[in-house]
């Protein structure tokens, strides 16, 4: 359900930044096809906020459920849409379509035993397809001779942002292993030396010699 829900987000922020897309763009025809776009994506969102919805009315009451809403597995996350032209922008998405259409026929053929929410992914898949379909047919159109170059780019600045991804989390987790070893390490060591140094301070006042026992009238 929570996947859901993040898929749900994922769509509308994608149809957000398509829709900006189409306000940017000069091709009329690019124009058209990202306001259909846009508008796949904000229902693509609120098919997945839909069934999640049904999802958590179908549940025995539990009032103490918590739902994690940090949504940050983006797909099209990366998309600084001002800076793109139409031929990267177009094969950014062709990859990002791709990329979401295979994951949705895994979803579909994983959910066997949920039909309501298979006919979800069933639905959304049709215009996953399409949309797979008419960026690359678009990419073509606008730059017959440099599309598999700028396919490639987009697959290789995928990956390459996938990969900073994987390595901001692995080195996040590093850092905890580390800060929990100090945890366990360090600070029990700390405590002891504290302790033996308590051991030997005689308890209560202790006298100090007339030198140092003149009237604060220096710093020192
Ligand atoms: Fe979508
Ligand atoms: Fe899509």
């Amino acid at each position: 359900m929570q996947k859901l829900l993040r898929f749900g987000e994922t769509e509308i922020d994608g149809g957000r930044d398509i829709l900006r897309a189409a306000e940017v763009t000069r091709d009329p025809l690019l124009r058209r096809l990202y306001l259909v776009h846009a508008v796949d994506e904000l229902r693509h969102g609120q098919l997945f906020r839909r069934r999640a919805a049904a999802m958590l009315h179908a549940l025995p009451a539990r009032p103490e459920i918590e739902l994690d809403v940090s949504f940050s597995d983006h797909g099209l996350d990366d998309l600084q849409v001002d800076q793109e032209n139409d031929d990267t922008l177009l094969a950014f998405l062709h990859v990002a379509e791709k990329a979401a259409a295979s994951r949705f026929t895994l979803y579909r053929d994983a959910l066997q035993s949920d039909p309501a929410t298979r006919s979800v992914f069933e639905d959304i898949l049709q215009d996953e397809m399409f949309h797979m379909n008419y960026t690359l047919t678009q990419l073509i159109r606008v730059s017959p001779e440099r599309h598999r170059g700028r396919i490639w780019r987009a697959r290789f600045s995928r990956l390459w942002k996938a990969y900073l991804r994987g390595a901001s989390a692995l080195a996040g987790a590093i850092g905890g292993v580390i800060l929990t070893i100090q945890y366990f390490a360090i600070l029990p060591l700390f405590a002891f030396l504290a302790k033996r140094a308590e051991r030997r301070e005689s308890p209560g006042w202790t006298t100090i010699s007339p030198q140092r026992n003149r009237s604060l009238s220096t710093q020192y």
